[in-house]
């Protein structure tokens, strides 16, 4: 007898090894603990066994029932939970998450690209202070005490002797105090004027440009900046240098391109004109290299300043300068 209780006993252990899901386990168990199960009979026959085993069988049979049982409950809850973790498992088959990544904006893309153009054809970059001196801002540029570019309206005033600089060019007496030529700088930036409307925004960005030198000439200016139009725009890019007057420069030229929307023939862009400002230079007055102690009888030079967000402007065909600032991803994700 006591050996049918441990065969049972075996059956149930290989069965129950052999069991794929909570359903075969439940199974299992009523096959072997239910109320017809082979153990619960085997017990309930222990009283029909003959005296000297009964004791011995009986005890057998209960531990079996119980380790059965502990067994049984276990791989229920083992298989349960694995069924859970199967139900997580990864979904190879959706789409991967996607990393959101920034870009350059518009302003600054065009602002290297300026720079690298003349980085290219040899110039250093340079940086001066936004909150700048009168004196650096005025003064060492050559722009008299009552020049219109003073007027409230254009100039932001910290005080008296401090402005938020109302152009790059100040960095052109700050380098040449502290360097004797050859000169040869780009310098970007911000600068402020009291303005705003479609085509200017109180802060916009300039880069200002200065070659100092013995022996240069108009024609060294000319060929440098209708290099930087051809590499900027197009190289088929037709341009002009028109006369024109800054008190730091002489002579003076402010430079257009043929317009980049109607090609010359007029439209709104170009006022009917066929061409756009790009940019103002010029020969570097003699009263500002004085300011800076340079020898005006051996040294010669030319300067430029642009407007970054004109530049970007035109290239991109866009009419209203406060897109640049108003920082819509809509817009933004355009370039
Ligand atoms: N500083 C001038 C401006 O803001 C541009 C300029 C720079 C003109 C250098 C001549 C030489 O308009």
């Amino acid at each position: 007898m006591e050996k049918t209780i441990e065969q049972i006993h075996r059956e149930a252990l290989e069965e129950i090894e052999s069991a794929r899901d909570a359903e075969d386990v439940k199974s299992i168990s009523i096959k072997y603990l239910g109320r017809k199960g082979a153990v619960t009979q085997f017990l309930r026959n222990v009283s029909n066994l003959p005296a000297q085993i009964r004791p011995e069988a009986g005890k057998k049979a209960n531990e079996t029932k119980k380790d059965l049982d502990a067994l049984f409950k276990k791989t229920l809850m083992h298989l349960e939970s694995s069924s859970r973790e199967t139900d997580d498992r990864i979904d190879v088959s959706l789409p991967g998450r996607v990393t959101p990544r920034g870009s350059l904006h518009p302003i600054t893309q065009i602002n290297q690209k300026i720079c690298d153009i003349f980085i290219r054809l040899g110039f250093d970059v340079a940086e001066g202070p936004e909150v700048e001196t009168d004196y650096y801002n005025f003064e060492a540029l050559n722009i008299p005490q009552n020049h219109p570019a003073r007027d409230m309206q254009d100039t932001f005033y910290i005080s008296n002797a401090i402005v938020l600089r109302t152009h790059t060019s100040p960095t052109q007496p700050r380098i040449m105090e502290k360097q004797r030529p050859p000169v040869r700088i780009v310098a970007p930036g911000k600068v402020y004027r009291c303005d705003s409307d479609l085509t200017h925004t109180p802060m916009f960005h300039q880069v200002e440009g200065l070659l100092v030198d013995r022996n240069i000439s108009f024609g060294d200016l000319k060929g440098i900046l209708t290099t930087f139009v051809h590499q900027m725009f197009d190289p088929e890019t037709g341009l002009r240098f028109r006369p024109s007057y800054f008190p730091f420069t002489e002579p003076s030229a402010e430079v257009d391109i043929r317009c980049v929307i109607c090609k010359g023939s007029g439209c709104r862009v170009c006022s009917n004109t066929g061409w756009l400002e790009v940019l103002g230079s010029g020969m570097v007055h003699p009263a500002v290299f004085e300011n800076v102690g340079y020898d005006t009888t051996r040294y010669s030079g030319f300067a430029f300043g642009m407007g970054v967000e004109r530049i970007a402007m035109l290239k991109y065909g866009i009419d209203d300068i406060r897109k640049y600032f108003e920082n819509d991803l809509r817009f933004l994700r355009q370039f």
